[in-house]
Order: structure tokens, then C-alpha cells, then sequence
């Protein structure tokens, strides 16, 4: 493992970390946010070129779409993800897991693993554990994530313990096909890196005891699976303060699909250091706009004159040149630009909100931070 990639703490504030990752495709300074490109398309017309004026340092893809539409095999056939969509940065792509369970009709658990029918044409379709590592070997990514099952968040115990008990066989069955994998000469990236998925939804002893039983299989970094489905934010940080403390330190901990600024804030005092979600991209493309002084809605009739930038002072590049009454009017006339801008505008927020995280971090100044930019998100309420 140790030639696939490095992970250095370089600094931590209470369970806080600032880490440095090294990999084959370039580095990642976190706490990051990658951005979400299901299927390897930022959602808005934002290209991969944009992503680079934006501060992007992770675009996230999806296994279960891409199998689809193009197919993987034909990504392979082309060098992988990173030439298909010339990106070449690092890619994390998610397993197709939870697509599975929250996308696909009608779907039938195994131990093998999953059948389903294709949300666009309706075929059948089967996912198991060896199935989704080919198809994520295929496309090369830089991170791979490991088969699970994300389980409702208000199953009861009775389900959730045998899921989770199989969602610990699938991982084992992960590693080992992800090592076969990167053992074959015609791989694309020998060198792809394997994330465990911790699940248990809102049980803290069954998450506890996964946490321990995924450690012990030394991947190579660790994710929160199974929130931000249904719990409330304080059920979704008291999970994270029980089940954190028993990933390992010196490792990646991601928390998938999480979240609003102030839910990051809260995860990084926890101690989770990766983070994707579809909020900023989904709300700029609805005129939703983030800013250091709450979200503003682009709609409304008060921005119909409004020659200011999106945020006063934000450096983006839709708010160094365009201002809030002339996006309106694109929304409005429901031109593809104003999508564009506003998606632009939100993840170069999110991007900058990380980059903030890691200065107050390496200054030992984080708790201040947080406190300092929730306050300021609340000046507005929405
Ligand atoms: N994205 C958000 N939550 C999850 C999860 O629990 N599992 C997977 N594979 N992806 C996710
Ligand atoms: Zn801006």
C-alpha cells in the first residue's frame, strides 16, 4: 500500500485533522469537498476546464451510471475516465451501491449481491462486490469505494445488523478482487486505492463494531456511509462522534453525500477530512446561491436591478465580471448560462470554504473559524 499513495496528518485540533494525500493522480490537501459529476459531467455545463478556475481538487463519478451510459468497458477501451473527460486530477468514484438503492426499480439482495432493473431502459441488470471493482478498475479512478449496502435510516436493528454483517463480506470480497485487479498487466491504474464503507444507520454499537471489524481489513481509507438518508443533523453528528474515534487517524475518513456548509463544519470537528454532495450544484442550478451571508435565491424580485456581484468581494469568476440582475434575467429566460454561472459561483463557495478550513487548521485557529462563518451564514434567514 504504501507505494499507491501516502497520507501525512500535518496538523489536528482536537479530533479536527489537516491531512496532505499523495497519489498516483496528484495531491489532495484536506479537508476537501470534491465536486459531484455523476456522470462525469459537473451538472450546469461546467467543464473540467472550469473545474480548474474553481479550485476543484477531486471530481467524483459515478460506478452504477457509467456502467450504463457509456459502459465502462468502452471508457477502458478509450484510457479510462480521466482521458474520456480530460481530467487529470485526481477521481473518486462511488460504487454504485447506493445508486443501486436509492435509483434502480425493483431490486432483489443476495449474497452474491444485487439484481435490479436500469433506471433508463429498465433491463436487468446484477451488481455484486467483483462486479462494481471491474467496472471501477475499468474506469481507472484514483479511489475506488467499496460495494455496500446503504441501509434506510430508519430500518429497524432486525435489518440492519444482517446488512451490515454482509455489507463486511462484500468488503472482503472488494479487497481481495481490487488486488487481483491491480495485479493485471492490462489495468489501466494498477496503483487504485480502495475505500471501506462504515454502515449501522442511526445504531452507534453496530456502527462501532463495523468500524473496528473494517479497520482491521487495512484499506486504504474509510468512509461514513449510510447518513444524510433521513436522521436529523444532531442524529448525524452523534453518530459521527461515536463511530470516528474507531477509524484510524492516520487514514482518509470520508462522510458520503454530506453536505450544508454548517453540516461540514460539524463533520470536520468530528474528524472526517473528505466530503461530496450534489447540494451546490443542485441549488445553483434552481438560482440557490451560497454566500458568507446565507443563501440567497436569484429569483426573487429584488435582484431584478441588482448590479452587484452574487457575494460582494468573492473572487469567483462569475463574480469578478457578472452581477446578480443580469443571472436573474438568464434564469429567468431560462438561458443555459445562468444554470452555469450560478453552479460556478456555489462550488468555487464550497472550495473556498475548504481552503479556509485548512488555513484555520494549519494556524490552530479552527474552532474560531467555525464559529466565525456560521455566525456570519445566519445573517439571512432562509
Ligand atoms: N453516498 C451517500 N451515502 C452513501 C452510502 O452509504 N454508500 C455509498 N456507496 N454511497 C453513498
Ligand atoms: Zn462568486
Amino acid at each position: 500500500m504504501s507505494e499507491k499513495m501516502t497520507y501525512k496528518v500535518l496538523k489536528q485540533e482536537g479530533r479536527a485533522k489537516r491531512a496532505v494525500m499523495e497519489t498516483v493522480h496528484g495531491t489532495i490537501q484536506t479537508p476537501v469537498f470534491m465536486n459531484v459529476g455523476t456522470v462525469a459531467a459537473i451538472k450546469g455545463a461546467v467543464s473540467t476546464e472550469d473545474l480548474e478556475g474553481l479550485g476543484t481538487q477531486v471530481e467524483l463519478s459515478n460506478t452504477y451510471h457509467l456502467h450504463v451510459r457509456p459502459g465502462d468497458e468502452k471508457i477502458k477501451a478509450m484510457g479510462g475516465l480521466h482521458r474520456f473527460m480530460s481530467w487529470n486530477k485526481p477521481i473518486l468514484t462511488d460504487s454504485g451501491g447506493f445508486q443501486v438503492f436509492s435509483l434502480a426499480g425493483l431490486r432483489k439482495i443476495k449474497e452474491e449481491g444485487v439484481t435490479f432493473r436500469c433506471h433508463i431502459d429498465g433491463h436487468k441488470i446484477f451488481m455484486g462486490p467483483e462486479e462494481s471493482m471491474r467496472i471501477q478498475s475499468n474506469l481507472a479512478s484514483t479511489i475506488a469505494m467499496a460495494f455496500d449496502e446503504c441501509a434506510p435510516a430508519k430500518a429497524e436493528r432486525s435489518y440492519v445488523q444482517p446488512s451490515v454483517d454482509r455489507t463486511t463480506r462484500w468488503l472482503e470480497r472488494c479487497k481481495k478482487e481490487m488486488a487481483r485487479l491491480n495485479s493485471l498487466d492490462d489495468t489501466i491504474n494498477k496503483q487504485q486505492l480502495l475505500f471501506g464503507i462504515n454502515q449501522g444507520a442511526i445504531y452507534s454499537d453496530i456502527r462501532v463494531e463495523h468500524a473496528k471489524r473494517i479497520t482491521d481489513l487495512d484499506l486504504d481509507g474509510y468512509a461514513v456511509g449510510g447518513l444524510a438518508v433521513g436522521e436529523t443533523h444532531e442524529e448525524m453528528y452523534h453518530i459521527l462522534e461515536e463511530t470516528v474515534p474507531y477509524l484510524p487517524v492516520d487514514k482518509p475518513t470520508y462522510l458520503m453525500g454530506v453536505g450544508t456548509p454548517a453540516n461540514i463544519l460539524e463533520a470536520v470537528e468530528r474528524g472526517v477530512d473528505f466530503f461530496d454532495c450534489v447540494y451546490p450544484t443542485r441549488n445553483g442550478r434552481h438560482g440557490h446561491l451560497y454566500t458568507n451571508f446565507g443563501k440567497i435565491n436569484l429569483f426573487n424580485a429584488q435582484y431584478e436591478l441588482d448590479m452587484q456581484p452574487i457575494e460582494p468581494g468573492c473572487q469567483c469568476p462569475v463574480c469578478r465580471r457578472y452581477s446578480r440582475a443580469y443571472i436573474r434575467h438568464l434564469l429567468k429566460a431560462k438561458e443555459m448560462l445562468g444554470m452555469r454561472l450560478c453552479v460556478m459561483h456555489n462550488l468555487y463557495f464550497y472550495n473556498t470554504m475548504m481552503t479556509e478550513i485548512r488555513d484555520a487548521l494549519d494556524k490552530g485557529e479552527f474552532a474560531a473559524y467555525k464559529k466565525r462563518k456560521l455566525d456570519g451564514m445566519q445573517r439571512i434567514v432562509y
